[in-house]
């Protein structure tokens, strides 16, 4: 029985915790509170009136993830983000049944099949990305990241062209989906009637969201001009397929909101892990000898890459694995619970919201050996069952886990792969880590020094 009291840090009357929960870095402050309460593995703030959870100790987690108990929770700031998100896959809620029409119509997209088809359009992206490199001395590797999975996402999901790098700017619809995630973030910690009051902001989200969505209404209309190519990528499937379970069809309205869906999530996130994987091959250069002496046996020379090289690829996928537990870009993921019940004794009430917290859960020395060591080897395939089986959940959980998976890590270990074939890289700057959040996490500010190998050799 549910007899333990979960620790709660004293907040104000009415507003409880909210206004102590910085408006930029809210997970830097979670964070914080979870290494307070490490013991207990979990906290309580009230929130806007909202008793939350907070989530981080692998056996808690690991209650949490049974789907039969509890079921992802769209409060804020999914909720907020389903101003854009619409009932897109990602935002969907649990009893909508178009995301079991949407979530069915799509799988095939994601088959390993499915990324072996992408491989010539990821690795055209992929070569813009080194060409430009090719031709700077330092390059800002948030940016030139997000350049690479926007363009990446759009080519292979719609066949849409961004040609991010071909402009120094970041493409308009980039930094709309930037203010559009900030603000959604801050008014996560904002009383909806102060929400209301802010005319000025309210009147820039809504028209950053309609740039969004324009731009998703163009990619729509240029395949429909073009009488619906049959193409199997995303928009094809949404545009033609039918569930095959119940033979239903995407409405015009839902396919709209999964392209912006997938233009955000099929992207914002893997550029975090890009930028975060080469930030910590610098801090840990024996890591990074290994990643290059593993570039240099399978893709020698200027060797062009195919899927089945990628698919070779030992070293790289781990530094990827490991980047993912030392810093996720997505912080955090909520579940709410079907019926009152209990987690480790501690009271769980009806559709109360639990968030997982990815980064003190990656840490927590309950499931893990040396959590501050950032050691590849953890992901030997006889080391894998080393830490806790609930410790480690980038990708979220059961069937709302993440849905892009296989497309995030084939991107990424081809990108990072033509990177260390063709740079040495450095930081004189010796840049120091700096987090920034809209609701997923970079580095912020991040540059590097890059400098042909072949030219040195
Ligand atoms: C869901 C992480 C890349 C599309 C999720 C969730 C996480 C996640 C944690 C669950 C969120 C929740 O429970 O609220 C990541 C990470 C990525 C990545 C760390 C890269 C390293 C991608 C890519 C795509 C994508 C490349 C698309 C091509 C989605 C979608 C969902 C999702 C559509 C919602 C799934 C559903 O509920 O049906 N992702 N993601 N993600 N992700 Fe990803």
């Amino acid at each position: 029985s549910a007899t333990r009291s979960i620790p709660s840090p004293q907040g104000l009357p009415l507003l409880g915790n909210t206004l102590q929960v910085p408006a930029h870095s809210p997970d830097a402050h979670f964070e914080k509170l979870a290494a307070e309460y490490r013991e207990e593995g979990l906290f309580q703030l009230e929130l806007l009136g909202r008793k939350v959870l907070f989530v981080y100790g692998p056996d808690l987690v690991a209650e949490l993830c049974d789907e039969t108990r509890f079921y992802k929770g769209i409060d804020p700031p999914l909720s907020i983000v389903r101003d854009f998100g619409g009932d897109g896959l990602f935002t969907a809620r649990h009893d909508e049944p178009v995301w079991g029409h949407a979530h069915r119509i799509l799988m095939p997209a994601f088959s390993q099949r499915s990324m072996k088809a992408y491989f010539p359009q990821m690795l055209e992206v992929a070569r813009n990305l080194v060409d430009k490199w090719a031709v700077s001395d330092e390059v800002n590797v948030p940016d030139d990241m997000t350049r690479l999975t926007l363009d990446t996402i759009s080519l292979t999901g719609f066949d849409y062209r961004f040609n991010s790098f071909d402009s120094p700017e970041l493409h308009p619809f980039l930094q709309a989906m930037g203010r559009t995630l900030t603000e959604a973030m801050l008014r996560n910690r904002q009383l909806p009637f102060v929400t209301k009051l802010k005319k000025k902001q309210e009147t820039a989200y809504r028209s950053d969201i309609k740039v969004m969505q324009d731009l998703v209404d163009d990619v729509i209309r240029r395949r429909r001009s073009t009488g619906g190519s049959g193409a199997k990528d995303l928009l094809g499937l949404m545009l033609e397929a039918a569930d095959p379970r119940s033979g239903e069809r995407l409405s015009d309205e839902n396919i709209r909101n999964q392209v912006l869906t997938f233009l955000i999530a099929g992207h914002e996130t893997t550029s975090g892990l890009l930028s975060f994987a080469l930030y910590n091959l610098l801090r840990n250069p024996h890591v990074l000898a290994r990643a290059y002496a593993e570039v240099d046996r399978l893709l020698p020379g200027d060797t062009v890459p195919t899927y089945d090289t990628i698919m070779k690829l030992d070293v790289i996928p781990r530094i990827l694995e490991e980047t993912l537990r030392s810093w996720s870009p997505i912080p955090a993921f909520a579940v709410k619970s079907f019926e009152d019940t209990e987690i480790g004794g501690y009271p769980v009430r009806k559709d109360q919201t639990a968030v997982i917290l990815l980064g003190p859960l990656h840490k927590n020395p309950r499931a893990w050996e040396r959590p501050e060591e950032f050691d590849i080897d953890r992901w030997l395939p006889e080391n894998r069952t080393g830490h806790h089986p609930a410790a480690y959940k980038p990708f979220g959980n059961g069937e709302r886990a993440c849905i892009g998976r296989q497309f995030a890590l084939t991107e990424a270990k081809l990108a990072l792969a033509m990177v260390l074939q063709r740079f040495a890289i450095s930081d004189p700057d010796a840049y120091r880590m700096k987090v920034k959040q809209m609701l997923t996490l970079k580095p912020e500010d991040f540059t590097l020094r890059v400098r042909e190998r072949r030219a040195h050799e």
